[in-house]
């Protein structure tokens, strides 16, 4: 932050001059002393980037986390610099090898993927670069020539794979042709190899943009339509969305807005601001931001003060503009500087001109919060490399300067830059703390950015004092799921199948281009399956508690046999297969002690729900269960009309038959399952079929008299219960049966004291097993 002492000097100077001042805070060239020995004996050709001026682009995540891992930024001039320092280094120009580009290399766009690489398009091909070892890698399936790439960054913090893997998601294509005929190329990734994306849309005119707007659910295609079309649609430019699979469908476009330049277009656009929804495109006559992903393209306008009498920009254009998670600074061509903070309005003050910034060569950053850094590079007077001048001007004093208040003391949450989840039906409260200016009533605004799985409702608390004897306030923001809120129609909402995220954002519109330290809360909220979520079978007892199996015997490599009779391969259930006994390994380590269930008792596992390594409590939901070796000696004790079905409730056999290549683990689940208290499900015909569907209900599994090991795996298919997949294998061991085979004697004195004789065999026999050490095989009829 500013060192008042080394301020006031300049202070005193710019009351002198007039007009405007900018005087750097702290200027220096960064070099080094020692270099890194480069023995490139390959022959490389220099990169360049051929438009007029000179870019910065720095990696999205760059700011958060204190600026930690992901400081990888690149400059694109008539050099290319890659640093992962932020050019606190000298740098030799980026060069590719000549077998891979020879005579030259153009870069027209770079991508950063995950933290450390970057896709780059060089003279239309796409390649992925490694920085340490440098490393080139040519992506594959891009079939055509591109000019563009476009990827977007979660910076959030929580071990969130759909976070991790966002910046993988990487679109290659060319601009300037009419949207039917352009080629668009999406990888997943990260840039190894794209396939082409066919989108069939009808849409006249020409190609600008495509965007992945995953905070929104959607992707954007920015078109310049350039005249009227036949139904009478104004010439313009606009975003058409289109949904993912399972969204809302209602596929829609943006309002029309301008992108008008004088000179040959280029459209220069950013996107990544922690996928709060904004979007900032530019040309070198305009300046439009959205804070809506795009829905409303809006002018930035400039706040008029006593140096800059004007609320719009100098007609001179635009050079630069450059963004920070909640900042933006403007450098004009007639080297004017402009700053403001990135809000729902988006207004900008005139900071300073500075009439000796070479255009050709510099650009702007943001490195530090207050801070501007104008950086460009000078070949060294010692080496081959290139050391780079940074002139670091202080924000806050020239905003000071410039009478720009603050009516905001403090805007607080511990929820800011967090990853939280949201499953079916449930709520989150977020807290935020605010200290409006004495006599200032600035109030908090919250937005989500994908209202159609996101919704809020927020109340503020007044909740004492500061020190200094200001207000305190206290806002509570609950969320849920929209499709459960009962605020929004139904199909406004998005489906049940897929989680989706969205930001949710805390910030103070109106207080002031001032507070250069107040920045906006956002936290990421994934409408989706939190990962530690899972279920667990309840186990009062085990086969091992009451001694009819003995832990050891089970743990060593212990096996047994399912007999021809009641087992099926295909999970048919079909009976008098020919077919060999099935012997089976029991996998002790996942199954443990199998659950001890007495045949005669029609039963149905008790499952519990477990986040975060604690138990949440009992599931309720509907789910099915099959044997995962095929027996079918088992039964449901409900049929459909004992569960007052309304349709013809679904069973595995017809579903297993639905599949291309049958397997009960895909068979049945939330994904496809009806309910058969559903009116407009398929008819009634057979009220008696079992009803296969446990929990939630009184159905329950039904034993032959039979002793032995089951390993069922219960699946929850409730479509509203959860949008994990959440299922759980577990082993129940059926006892208290007589043997059967011996059941179908005869009732007579012999079969009797058999009988008997047996059933003291068992008693003996069942306890022991762990005495079979040598065959630890059991065979169970
Ligand atoms: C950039 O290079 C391409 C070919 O390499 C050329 O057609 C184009 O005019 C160049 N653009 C500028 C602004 O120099
Ligand atoms: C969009 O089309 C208009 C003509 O309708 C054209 O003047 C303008 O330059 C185009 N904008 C871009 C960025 O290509
Ligand atoms: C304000 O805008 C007008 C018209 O665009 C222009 O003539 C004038 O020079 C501008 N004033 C300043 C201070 O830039
Ligand atoms: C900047 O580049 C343009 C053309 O590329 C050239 O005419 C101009 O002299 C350069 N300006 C400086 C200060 O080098
Ligand atoms: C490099 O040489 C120039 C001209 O000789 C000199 O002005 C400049 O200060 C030198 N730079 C450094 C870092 O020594
Ligand atoms: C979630 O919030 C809504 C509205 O505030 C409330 O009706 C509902 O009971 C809450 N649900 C839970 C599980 O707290
Ligand atoms: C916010 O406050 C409420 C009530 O004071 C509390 O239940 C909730 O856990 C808090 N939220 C967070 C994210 O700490
Ligand atoms: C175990 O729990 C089940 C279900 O609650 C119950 O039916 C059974 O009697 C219990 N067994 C014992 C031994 O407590
Ligand atoms: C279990 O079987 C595996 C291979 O099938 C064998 O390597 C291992 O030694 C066996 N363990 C015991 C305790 O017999
Ligand atoms: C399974 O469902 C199909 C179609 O509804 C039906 O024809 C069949 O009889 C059912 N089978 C059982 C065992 O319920």
């Amino acid at each position: 932050m500013a060192l008042p002492w080394l301020a006031a000097p300049w202070l005193w100077l710019c009351w002198l001059g007039s007009g405007g001042c900018l005087r750097c805070g702290d200027e220096r060239l960064v070099y080094s002393i020692t270099f890194a020995k480069d023995a490139k004996a390959a022959r490389c050709t220099q990169v360049s980037y051929n438009r007029t001026k000179p870019i910065l682009l720095q990696h999205p995540c760059s700011q958060y986390h204190f600026w930690g891992k992901q400081k990888i930024s690149v400059y694109l001039g008539k050099d290319v610099f890659i640093s992962m320092t932020t050019f606190e280094s000298s740098l030799s120009p980026l060069s590719i090898p000549e077998e891979l580009e020879a005579k030259e290399a153009v870069v027209s766009a770079i991508a950063f993927v995950h933290t450390d690489r970057v896709s780059m398009v060089i003279n239309g091909r796409v390649y992925l670069y490694f920085k340490s070892p440098d490393r080139w890698v040519p992506s594959a399936g891009v079939s055509s020539s591109v000019s563009e790439l476009s990827n977007v960054h979660c910076c959030y913090t929580g071990e969130d794979s759909q976070c991790k893997m966002v910046s993988w998601t990487l679109f290659a294509y060319d601009t300037g042709h009419s949207v039917s005929d352009s080629h668009i190329f999406l990888s997943k990734d990260g840039g190894y190899t794209f396939t082409r994306v066919q989108i069939s849309t009808g849409e006249q005119g020409v190609l600008l943009g495509v965007y992945n707007f995953i905070s929104f659910g959607l992707t954007g295609l920015l078109i310049n339509r350039t005249e009227e079309d036949e139904t009478g649609k104004a010439a313009g430019a606009y975003f058409r969305y289109f949904g993912t699979e399972n969204n809302h469908m209602s596929s829609y476009s943006s309002a029309i807005f301008h992108l008008l330049s004088k000179g040959p277009a280029k459209l220069w656009s950013i996107h990544s601001l922690g996928l709060r929804g904004f979007i900032i495109l530019w040309t070198t006559d305009i300046l439009l931001i959205s804070s809506n992903n795009g829905l409303i393209m809006d002018e930035v306008t400039v706040m008029p003060t006593k140096k800059f009498q004007n609320t719009t920009f100098p007609d001179s254009g635009f050079s630069l503009v450059t963004v920070s998670r909640s900042e933006i600074a403007v450098l004009t061509q007639d080297r004017q500087i402009f700053y403001g903070s990135l809000s729902l309005v988006t207004t900008v003050v005139y900071i300073a001109t500075d009439k000796s910034i070479d255009l050709n060569t510099t650009v702007m950053l943001f490195e530090e919060r207050g801070w501007l850094t104008l950086l460009s590079p000078v070949i060294s007077n010692f080496s081959q490399l290139y050391d780079f001048k940074k002139c670091k001007f202080n924000l806050q004093l020239a905003i000071w300067r410039s009478q720009q208040s603050c009516d905001v003391e403090i805007l607080e949450g511990d929820f800011q830059n967090k990853i939280y989840y949201i499953d079916m039906h449930e709520n989150l409260t977020l807290n935020a703390t605010f200290v409006p200016k004495p006599g200032k009533r600035s109030i908090p605004l919250v937005t989500v950015s994908n209202p159609h799985v996101l919704a809020f409702s927020a109340k503020i608390l007044e909740i004492g004092f500061t020190y200094d004897g200001n207000t305190k306030y206290l806002l509570h923001i609950d969320l849920q799921q929209q499709y459960f809120s009962g605020f929004a129609e139904r199909d406004f909402c998005d489906g049940l199948l897929d989680g989706e995220i969205s930001t949710v954002t805390v910030d103070i519109p109106d207080k002031g281009i001032g507070c250069v330290d107040v920045a906006p809360l956002t936290a990421l909220v994934a409408v989706s399956c939190p990962p530690t979520k899972h279920i667990r079978i309840f186990k009062n007892i085990t086969a091992c508690d009451k001694g009819l199996i003995q832990e050891a015997v089970l743990k060593n490599n212990f096996s047994y046999t399912i007999s021809y009779e009641i087992y099926d391969p295909q999970f048919l259930a079909r009976p008098n297969i020919q077919q060999d006994n099935l012997q089976i390994k029991y996998d002790f380590k996942n199954l443990g002690c199998p659950l001890l269930v007495y045949y005669k008792n029609p039963w149905v596992p008790i499952l519990e729900l477990w986040e975060n390594g604690a138990f949440q409590k009992h599931v309720s939901a509907e789910f099915v269960m099959f044997e995962i070796n095929g027996m079918h000696n088992y039964d449901y004790l409900l049929t459909a009309s004992d569960v007052n079905c309304f349709s013809q409730p679904q069973n595995w056999t017809a579903l297993l038959k639905e599949q291309e290549s049958p397997d009960p683990h895909t068979a049945w689940t939330r994904r496809n399952y009806m309910s058969c208290k559903n009116r407009n499900g398929p008819e009634l015909k057979w009220p008696s079929v079992k009803y296969q569907v446990l929990g939630g209900g009184k159905n329950k599994i039904i034993f032959p008299p039979y002793n032995g090991l089951y390993v069922f795996k219960a699946i929850i298919v409730d479509t509203f219960y959860s949008y994990c997949d959440l299922s759980i294998t577990f082993s129940i061991y059926v006892y208290g049966a007589f043997p059967r085979s011996y059941l179908n004697f005869q009732a007579t004195l012999i079969s009797l004291l058999i009988l008997i004789l047996l059933l003291i065999l068992t008693g003996y026999f069942l306890p022991h097993l762990s005495l079979k050490k040598i065959h630890p095989k059991v065979k169970v009829f």
